[in-house]
C-alpha cells in the first residue's frame, strides 16, 4: 500500500472531493483526520466509512479561515496520530457575482476560506514537518483560477493566489525534505458543480475534450500520487486534472 504508516489531514472532507480523497487515502493505509465545518454528521459518517476499510480515523471541526482553529485541527492531529505526513488543503467555496454585485464579504469570505486557510492549515503544521524532515502538501485549487470565469473575480483570485503559494513555498521547503504542490482541477460532478444551473454545466460540458464531467475518485487518484513516494521528486508543479479543459 502507498500510504501505510501515514496519517493525513484533509480540509474539508465531510463530503465531495474532500471525502473521496480521505477514502482513497485510508484505502492506501493512512489514517484520516476528517475535518469540517458545519456537517458533524456527514464527517462522522466518513470517519465510519474509513474504519469499515480497516483504518484509523477521527473527525475535527475547524474553520480554516480562522488562524487558530487551523492551529487545532493540526495539533488535534498530531495528539491523536502523533504525527502529520500529508495535509491536503481542500476545504473551499465559491460566492459568485459579477463585480459591480460582489460585496466586500463576498470578496473577503471566498478569499479568507479557499486562500488564508490554506495558509493557516499549512503555517499550523510547517514546524511540525520540518521537524520530521518530511512532509506532502497538496494545495486544491482550480481552473477557473488559470482562466478566469465571469462572476467569480474572488474565487479566481484565491485559487490563482494557491499557485504563487504553493510555488514560493516549494522553494522554501525543498531542502527540507517537504514537497509542495496543487492540483488544479476542472470540473467534477460533485458539490461546486451541482450548484451551477444546467444551461451553465451543459456549456462548461460542451468545451471538455473528454466529453464528460470529472470523477471524484479522480482527483483522489491525483493527489495519492502526490501524497506518495511516487513524486518524491516532483515539487512546486500545478498538475492539471481537468479531461483536456484547459493545457
Ligand atoms: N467540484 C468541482 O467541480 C471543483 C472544481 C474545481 C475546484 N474545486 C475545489 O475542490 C475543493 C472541494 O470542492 P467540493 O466541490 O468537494 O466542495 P463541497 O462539496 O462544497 O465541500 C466543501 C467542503 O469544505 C468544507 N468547508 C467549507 N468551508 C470551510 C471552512 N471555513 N473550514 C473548514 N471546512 C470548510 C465543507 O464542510 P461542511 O460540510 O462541514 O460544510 C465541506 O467539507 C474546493 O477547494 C473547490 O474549490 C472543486
Amino acid at each position: 500500500m502507498l500510504l501505510e504508516g501515514k496519517t493525513a489531514v484533509i480540509t474539508g472532507s465531510s463530503r465531495g472531493i474532500g471525502r473521496a480523497i480521505s477514502l482513497g487515502f485510508a484505502r492506501e493505509g493512512a489514517s484520516i483526520v476528517v475535518n469540517y465545518l458545519k456537517e458533524r454528521e456527514k464527517a462522522e459518517a466518513v470517519v465510519k466509512e474509513i474504519e469499515g476499510l480497516g483504518r484509523k480515523a477521527c473527525a475535527i471541526q475547524a474553520d480554516v479561515s480562522n488562524y487558530e482553529q487551523a492551529e487545532g485541527l493540526l495539533k488535534g492531529a498530531v495528539d491523536r496520530f502523533g504525527q502529520v505526513d500529508i495535509l491536503v488543503n481542500n476545504a473551499g467555496l465559491n460566492w459568485d457575482a459579477t463585480l459591480g454585485k460582489m460585496t466586500v464579504e463576498m470578496w473577503q469570505k471566498v478569499l479568507d476560506v479557499n486562500l488564508t486557510g490554506v495558509f493557516n492549515c499549512t503555517r499550523a503544521v510547517i514546524g511540525h514537518m520540518q521537524g520530521r524532515g518530511s512532509g506532502k502538501i497538496i494545495n486544491i485549487s482550480s481552473v477557473v483560477g488559470q482562466i478566469g470565469v465571469i462572476g467569480t473575480a474572488n474565487y479566481a483570485a484565491a485559487k490563482a493566489g494557491i499557485f504563487g503559494f504553493t510555488k514560493a513555498l516549494a522553494k522554501e521547503q525543498a531542502r527540507k525534505g517537504i514537497n509542495v504542490n496543487a492540483l488544479a482541477l476542472g470540473y467534477f460532478e460533485t458539490g461546486i458543480l451541482l450548484r451551477l444551473t444546467p444551461q451553465v454545466q451543459q456549456n462548461i460540458l460542451q468545451q471538455i475534450p473528454m466529453g464528460r464531467f470529472g470523477k471524484e475518485e479522480e482527483v483522489a487518484q491525483a493527489a495519492l500520487f502526490l501524497a506518495s513516494g511516487a513524486s518524491n521528486y516532483i515539487t512546486g508543479q500545478i498538475i492539471h486534472v481537468n479531461g483536456g479543459f484547459y493545457m
